[in-house]
């Protein structure tokens, strides 16, 4: 039997062109692992109503991990015209599988390292290396929404909070509400994970990066649990750094920053920002972490346009399947793998269109195999 049982979710669209790239370095540098296919998707909600089938959820339980291309998904009238003409009018409703898998599974931290790699012609600046903590399962994301408002909500709303107050008389079909959740235990482990990193890691700084001077308690929260946890880093500097400022500042002076640490909405922005620092989509790798299982993907979606054309970048994949080896223990491959990662894109004779050059993700992926 294999050391390791890994969930094998191409998804739709370049999903699985990006996945047979994995496959190639995977193969070379001999893991000792059964890849185990399962189905997510587009094509699963217009079948079966849901994009997560149950024999997908079963699967994954038996596996150690996830390696995961990417999805297609729109909106929802959008969603419901696709869906199969059977299921129409029976109370299906589209969400997201990727959101579904990081709160069933609990996936709280969303890691995203953003690395310039010398030679990377995407570079905005030289000498970028940052890593981005996003709490993964709360916050404007908790998916507790309301529209129209009910109105018990409302009276309780105005009941409790002397603000509410004005918008009382506003109709009740004109106000959606999207509660923003925000737990002290979510605060303190997304912001211990980034200082553990920031431990291991020998990084200079951790950023908190929140509003708390006008988002109060949920972001003053976050805030005030990362002041407590930091006192038990004495050598790692905490700085705090509110989300708008913030996105000016990385486009400013990127290099003066290093682990950055917030929540789920602010995190996704944050994050997208500090990939793009680093040449966007095509680089920009992930894992979603639990305490026991864990997710690793590109962050870009099913780019339709390209799908099966074995012309994305895979790079993207490949720094994910690094993640996962890291996070699996395999420290020595993981190590590997981003050298010849860092040595294919520094040479620069293998770089798809992204990067200004012809070759497909497959030459890309022979290229990282052929330097391990
Ligand atoms: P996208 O990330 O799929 O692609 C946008 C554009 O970025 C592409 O047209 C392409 O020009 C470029 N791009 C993306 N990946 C690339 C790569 N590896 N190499 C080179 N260039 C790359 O975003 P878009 O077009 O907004 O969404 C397409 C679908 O993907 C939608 O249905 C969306 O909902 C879904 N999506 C899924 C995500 C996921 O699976 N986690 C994340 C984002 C979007
Ligand atoms: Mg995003």
């Amino acid at each position: 039997m294999a050391k390791y049982r890994i969930a094998w979710l191409p998804g739709d669209g370049i999903g699985n062109d990006v996945l047979n790239a994995a496959k190639i370095v995977l193969d070379r540098m001999e893991l000792d692992a059964e890849y185990v296919p399962g189905e997510i998707g587009w094509e699963f909600w217009c079948r079966e109503g849901n994009a997560l089938p149950d024999r997908t959820i079963e699967l994954l339980k038996k596996t150690d991990c996830c390696l995961f291309g990417a999805i297609t998904s729109k909106p929802k009238q959008e969603a419901d015209a696709e869906l199969d003409v059977a299921l129409k009018g029976k109370g299906y409703v589209y969400y997201s599988p990727i959101v579904k898998l990081r709160q069933l599974f609990n996936l709280r931290t969303n890691l995203r390292p953003c690395k310039a790699y010398p030679g990377n012609p995407l570079n905005y600046r030289e000498n970028v290396d940052l890593v981005v903590f996003r709490e993964n399962t709360e916050d404007l994301y908790s998916g507790v929404e309301f529209h129209p408002l009910p109105s018990e909500v409302m009276s309780v709303l105005c009941r409790h909070h002397e603000r509410m107050k004005k918008f009382e008389n506003t109709p009740l079909v004109d106000i959606a509400v999207s509660l923003r959740v925000n737990t002290r235990k979510a605060c303190q482990n997304i912001v211990r994970d980034a200082f553990e990193y920031a431990k291991k890691h020998k990084r200079k700084s951790v950023t908190v990066v929140e509003k708390p001077n006008v988002i109060r308690e949920t972001s003053g929260l976050m805030v005030r649990e990362a002041r407590k946890i930091a006192e038990e880093y004495p050598d790692i500097p905490l700085w705090e750094t509110n989300i708008d400022a913030m996105c000016m500042w990385l486009v400013k002076n990127p290099e003066d920053y290093d682990v950055l640490v917030t929540s789920n909405m602010f995190g996704d922005i944050v994050s997208d920002l500090s990939a793009q620092l680093v040449g966007g989509l095509g680089f920009a790798c992930s894992g979603n972490i639990g305490d026991d299982y864990a997710v690793f993907e590109p962050t870009h979606g099913s780019a339709p346009k390209y799908a099966g054309m074995n012309k994305v970048n895979p790079m993207a994949t490949l720094l994910s399947v690094k993640l996962m080896l890291d996070w699996l223990g395999e420290d020595e491959k993981a190590s590997r793998l981003e050298s010849a990662v860092a040595e294919v894109i520094k040479k620069g004779k293998v770089r798809t269109y992204d990067m200004g050059g012809k070759s497909t993700s497959t030459d890309v992926a022979k290229e990282v195999a052929g330097k391990l």
